[in-house]
């Protein structure tokens, strides 16, 4: 299998590209940057490189700008928003001119998709409300299902907090635990619907394969906890000596607006499209992804 990757260089593009290597599939990644070439992948930083005659198989869609990596000023908004629309148009065009269309997109999105909620548990059909990151994923996922026109199966991803043993946002959160103290943001009963990132990789190539699979699909594990339940699943982790809860205000003080929808409030999202596929998650619960 030819696979065309954006965001192959990213935290869950890596492992994900490891994967395919793995298994004999020949990659292209799309990156900013001019990478050398490696046994089974192909750089390209210009999506014009691939000839319109190339056959590939599978498109993947992470880039995007970091969410967590700024403070949303209205131009860093506009970058969050510009770098996977763009991508995506781009993708777009490629399928366009190919000569042979390629059989499957995997696309991403986030659980920012459904805005801020209380307790509920969030389906793939629950409404969302509005924020800016529901309407930076609504727009992104719209762009993406475009490409059915071309005939491809369109997966949308909605991935949860992805949890890994470097990297992501397990190692910002960790931090002050690794000092001894734990803590959690603003009420602490907000939702954090986390996903162990190997999860992640054996969901993209579950669904690469699933020929029927389609539509969005919540990348979480199926047992997510509130804020207060991930730092007592971390201080037993680490042997921490204060708990010192962060006031949301003062989180919105020092990043702003991404606090409110990053931070202080959350998501209780449950995979339902995914487990009735027949996908089944290696780190159902917090301890176990923890421990891995
Ligand atoms: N990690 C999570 O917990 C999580 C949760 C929900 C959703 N997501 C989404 O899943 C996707 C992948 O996540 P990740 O954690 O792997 O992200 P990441 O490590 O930040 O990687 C994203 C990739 O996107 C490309 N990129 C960065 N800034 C860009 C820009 N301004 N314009 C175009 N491309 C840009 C980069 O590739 P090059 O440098 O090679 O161009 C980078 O490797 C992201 O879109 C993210 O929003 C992630």
């Amino acid at each position: 299998m030819h696979i065309l990757i954006t965001g192959g260089t990213g935290f869950i593009g890596s492992a994900a590209v490891a994967s395919f290597l793995e298994q004999g599939y020949s990659i292209t990644i799309l990156s900013r940057t001019a990478h050398p070439d490696q046994v089974g992948v192909r750089f390209i930083t210009d999506i014009d490189a691939i000839d319109s005659d190339t056959v590939i198989d599978a498109i993947v869609n992470l880039a995007g700008a970091s969410m967590a990596g700024k403070r949303w000023s209205v131009a860093y908004k506009k970058e969050l928003l510009a770098s996977r629309l763009d991508t995506t148009r781009a993708l777009a065009s490629l399928c366009e001119r190919l000569s042979t269309k390629p059989g499957v997109l995997l696309s991403g999105s986030a659980i920012g998709f459904y805005g801020p909620h209380k307790d509920e548990r969030l389906e793939e059909s629950a409404a969302a409300i509005d924020s800016f990151s529901s309407e930076l994923c609504r727009l992104w996922e719209d762009e993406a299902s475009q490409m059915q026109r071309y005939g491809l199966r369109v997966c949308l991803l909605r991935l949860g907090v992805v949890l890994a043993n470097k990297g992501g946002a397990l190692e910002q959160m960790a931090q002050p635990f690794k000092f001894g103290v734990a803590n959690w943001i603003g009420t602490g009963q907000q939702w954090l619907s986390w996903v162990h990132r190997d999860d992640v990789v054996a969901a993209l190539n579950f669904l690469l394969l699933q020929q029927r699979a389609s539509g969005a699909f919540n990348v979480t594990a199926p047992n997510p906890v509130t804020a207060r339940d991930f730092c007592a699943a971390l201080k037993r982790r680490y042997r921490t000596f204060i708990t010192v809860p962060l006031p949301g205000f003062f989180m919105r003080l020092v990043v702003g607006e991404m606090a409110d929808e990053l931070l202080i409030a959350g998501q209780r999202v449950i995979p339902a499209a995914l487990q009735q596929a027949g996908f089944e998650f290696e780190y159902p619960k917090l301890a176990d992804a923890l421990a891995a």
